[in-house]
């Protein structure tokens, strides 16, 4: 069992963009293979662009990075009520990151006087989710960058419980 990880939740830097790009689509064609068909891990990892971060950033994305080992190993957004994106490098997966970045974004929700959170969860973020106190609302097909639809799950949480 590897050593637990010093991890450091962080804010953006606007330089931080390619090495998240480059998480971003690790995490995908890694760790998407354990839930989805080839051709739609390659949907989802379509179009990804490291201006593309600083975009949601300028429409009101809170973005967080997650740094261990002198580098970034993870990300993760919210906007509004909603957790809108959260990624891990694969080689990183399962040492806590995913949940170090989901409670420090759950914290900024706090204080911002959120009741709730909701996101769209992959099927393999489900479990995860389910975890840290996320239920299910509903089961749907969502779109994708390179247009295919995946099986996904709406999930919320109640900040108060
Ligand atoms: C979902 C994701 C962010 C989880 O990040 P992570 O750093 O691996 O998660 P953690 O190590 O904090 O996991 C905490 C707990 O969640 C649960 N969990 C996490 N991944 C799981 C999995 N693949 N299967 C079952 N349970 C899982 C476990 O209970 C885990 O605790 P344990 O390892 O002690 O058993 C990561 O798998 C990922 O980046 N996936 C690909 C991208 C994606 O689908 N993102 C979600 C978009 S909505």
């Amino acid at each position: 069992m590897p050593a637990p990880l010093d991890i450091k939740v962080r804010a953006v830097h606007p330089d931080d963009a390619t090495a998240i790009l480059r998480v971003h689509e690790q995490s995908i064609r890694e760790l998407g293979p354990t839930g989805y068909a080839p051709e739609e891990v390659e949907s989802w990892a379509a179009g990804l662009r490291a201006e593309g971060y600083v975009e949601e950033m300028a429409s009101g994305e809170t973005l967080l990075v997650a740094e261990a080992e002198s580098r970034i190993v993870g990300f993760g957004g919210l906007k509004s009520e909603e957790i809108n994106t959260l990624y891990v490098a694969p080689e990183m997966a399962r040492r806590g990151v995913g949940s170090a970045l989901l409670q420090s974004l759950e914290s900024i929700a706090r204080d911002r006087g959120r009741r709730r959170l909701r996101l769209t969860a992959t099927l393999i973020g489900e479990p995860f989710y389910r975890r840290h106190g996320y239920r299910e609302l509903d089961r749907r097909k969502h779109p994708t960058r390179g247009g295919i639809l995946i099986d996904s799950v709406v999930m919320e949480k109640d900040l108060a419980a």
